[in-house]
């Protein structure tokens, strides 16, 4: 029997009890128990997302919080901004011109982070955009934006500033409210370790006010159901919901609850830097820099030659350990590390190890341990446990 390990930025690894707790025997979504779960993993939510804003949760996957986001923001002809550096920019910059928006793209090499002065250009040059649409963590390359000095930039703006946090939240520090964003998209199967089925959704005061003028069609992803039924003496969901993902996300939470954001940022900064220093030992290079805050997940570039897909496929169908491969463009050219949510020193060395025995297998000859070397003295340096 092979022994798989699953080491991919999402979905990733469920502690057993997270998943056990969505093995419990379903309970109604209109009862007074559900009600009170739902609303503790409300307040769980706005804990991780560092807000007092309403955070809205539906049953879809992030795409789905992103859809919802462009639908309840974004009329036909609205001027809109994206600034885009991935796959996941790309996905804003669809769903606004599918909803009939007049889009403004800021477009930059994958693998590079979207320079924040940038935007203070483009909306400097006209005041009528609505909204300026922006990723987090880019987890098509492991690119991380810096959502504060995007953030100090976008308040002197009437635009709202809506994050991508799919893979970031959790991950990457965000404070919402500090950082002024409006609107803030993640889900449950990343940073969050929790089964995927949940998308969630902070919506600002400003964002309301803009919503309440919206004139695209949305029904099950509305706003408004969404919170009158947030707001019912019973709190819930309008529509019935994925209960056993609720159950294991609540308990998830908890445990993020216990860890606190600070270790929770400073576990993930570790499990990154010492990716990126395994990556530097064998001589591989790092195919989105070289930063902190790059702590979702790591890109590696597969050396020139090789067929990243067959990297991957002896990676995962060999030795069972699975990582992912590029997106789009990217697709056999890199190799990518997840580190966020339940992941813990030891992943990193089973990451990297499997990678310097299947490079060596493909013929490149890698010096066989200098990855985890270097990996084990960052562990050790920063004391990481
Ligand atoms: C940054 C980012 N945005 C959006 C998504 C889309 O999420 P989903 O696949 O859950 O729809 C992902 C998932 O990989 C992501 O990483």
């Amino acid at each position: 029997m092979l022994k798989r390990y699953l080491l991919t930025p999402g979905p990733t690894p469920v502690p057993e009890a997270v998943l056990l707790a969505g093995a419990e025997e379903v309970i109604h979504h209109r009862s007074q128990e559900y009600s009170e779960l739902f609303l503790e993993v409300t307040e769980g939510l706005k804990y991780v997302f560092q807000t007092k804003n309403d955070v809205l949760i539906f049953g879809a996957s992030g795409t789905g919080g992103m859809e919802a986001a462009v639908a309840n923001l974004v009329s036909p002809g609205d001027a809109v901004l994206v600034a885009s550096n991935g796959n996941f920019g790309e996905r804003w910059q669809q769903l606004c011109e599918m909803y009939g928006a007049e889009v403004t793209t800021l477009e930059y090499e994958w693998g590079e982070r979207v320079p924040p002065e940038d935007l203070r250009k483009a909306l400097g040059e006209r005041d009528d955009y609505v909204a300026v649409f922006v990723t987090h963590a880019e987890t098509s390359t492991g690119a991380v934006n810096d959502l504060e000095a995007i953030g100090a930039i976008v308040r002197g703006h009437p635009a709202l500033l809506v994050v991508d946090t799919v893979s970031g939240l959790g991950a990457v520090e965000l404070r919402t409210d500090e950082w002024g964003i409006d609107v803030a998209v993640s889900g449950s199967q990343k940073a969050l370790m929790s089964p995927p089925g949940l998308a969630f959704v902070s919506v600002s005061e400003a964002a309301w006010e803009r919503a309440g003028k919206a004139t695209s069609p949305v029904f099950y992803l509305s706003f408004e159901h969404t919170k009158k039924a947030l707001e019912n003496p019973r709190p819930q969901m309008p529509w019935t919901p994925p209960v056993g993902v609720v159950q294991s996300l609540a308990l998830a939470l908890e445990h993020i609850r216990e860890e606190g954001l600070e270790k929770l940022f400073k576990r993930h900064r570790i499990l990154g830097r010492a990716t990126r220093e395994a990556a530097k030992a064998l001589g591989l290079e790092l195919f989105a820099g070289d930063y902190p805050e790059a702590s979702a997940v790591t890109s590696i570039s597969v050396p020139q030659g090789l067929d990243g897909k067959k990297l991957n496929a002896l990676l995962k169908d060999k030795y069972g350990v699975q990582l992912a491969g590029g997106q789009g463009k990217l697709a056999g050219k890199i190799v990518r590390v997840g580190h966020l949510g339940y992941f813990g020193p030891f992943d990193i060395i089973i990451a990297v190890s499997a990678l310097e025995m299947a490079l060596n297998e493909l013929g490149q000859a890698v010096p066989l341990g200098k990855g985890v070397a270097a990996a084990q003295r960052v562990f050790l340096e920063e004391d990481a446990w």
